[in-house]
């Protein structure tokens, strides 16, 4: 994909931009459909054909009025009722020499990546390192590239292997979950995943550990995560809710003592809370980079 140039004048307006849209969502509580939105547009990359991503393709009809988008374009239609300073200075592709090109329409998906981004920290997530400068793309590629929700554990590595993703990507993105609710109209499922849907934070995990609660979510998807002992392990780690220093103190040594016997091959052991937002920040930046070489 083509380098685009991110000059420093830029930067600063979608650092406004951001500070601006934090106020935007809070007081709409739209936070987790502009996550879903930002996550539907780059979930459909291919690393193969390199075709797909998060490309701001989404908002071509023929791809939001694909079955897993349901319900999107209301979240569509929230970034094209932003006011206009701050759709200029969301649209990653319009740098040209320093200067932005008047707002057009298909400029402005690109500030979902960036919005997705404010969603999680508003919501009390972890700082996501956010780099703009996205070309827009017409071409959106063909339904069914998104996770269905009703398969398990060998549906969920293709489609994020296919991404180019890894298991822990897998698991630290579900997280995602922790925010917003199911709608039978949209998707046919019902309700929230945790029970304060507009917090960020790793009770997405602990519900899942506890099985069975009555009136929470957790979807076919949801539970393969347990299924598989590379997933669960994820799982638990990230359900992990530290209290006191003292048990954090001993579980940093634990964790110092397994990694110490881990080989290249495996992944280090990091510790709660703070592991599922590291981790959680590392992989939906990944997810916003799919097919995009920042400069
Ligand atoms: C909602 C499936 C991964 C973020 C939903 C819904 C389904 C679903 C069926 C309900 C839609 C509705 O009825 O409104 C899946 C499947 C995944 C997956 C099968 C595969 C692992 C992700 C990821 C993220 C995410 C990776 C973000 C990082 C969300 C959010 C909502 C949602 C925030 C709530 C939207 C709202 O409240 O309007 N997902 N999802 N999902 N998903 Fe996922």
């Amino acid at each position: 994909m083509a380098k685009v140039i991110v000059d420093s004048e830029y930067l600063k307006e979608i650092d406004k931009a951001r500070r601006e849209l934090r106020a935007l969502i809070s007081n709409k509580n739209c936070a987790p459909i502009m996550l879903r939105l930002a996550w539907h547009d780059a979930g459909t990359y291919d690393v193969n054909t390199k075709t797909g991503g998060p490309n701001g393709s989404i908002r071509n009809e023929e791809e939001y009025t694909h079955g897993a988008n349901s319900g999107l374009k209301i979240a569509l239609d929230f970034c094209g009722n932003l006011p206009n300073a701050l759709k200029v200075s969301l649209a990653g592709c319009c740098i040209m020499q320093g200067k932005y090109k008047t707002f057009t329409w298909p400029s402005i998906l690109h500030g979902a990546a960036c919005q997705s981004v404010v969603a999680v920290e508003v919501t009390g997530g972890p700082a996501i390192n956010f780099t703009p400068g996205r070309k827009d793309s017409k071409i959106s590629p063909r339904e069914g590239r998104l996770p269905d929700a009703k398969k398990g554990v060998p549906h969920l590595r293709e489609v994020f292997y296919r991404m180019g993703l890894s298991d822990k990507d897998i698991v630290a993105l579900s997280g995602g979950h922790t925010l917003g609710r199911a709608h039978p109209e949209r998707s046919g499922f019902d309700g929230p995943w945790t029970a304060e849907p507009l917090k960020f934070d790793n009770s997405y995990f602990q519900e899942l550990l506890k099985g069975e609660s009555e009136g929470l979510l957790k979807l076919p998807t949801d539970v393969a995560l347990l299924d598989d002992p590379e997933f669960r392990r994820y799982v638990e780690l990230y359900a992990k809710d530290q209290s006191t220093t003292c048990v954090k103190a001993w579980l940093v040594f634990i964790a110092d003592l397994e990694n110490s016997f881990k080989t290249d091959q495996t992944e280090a052991v990091t510790l709660d809370e703070d592991a599922f937002y590291k981790d959680y920040a590392e992989s939906h930046k990944k997810l916003s980079e799919l097919g995009f070489t920042p400069t």
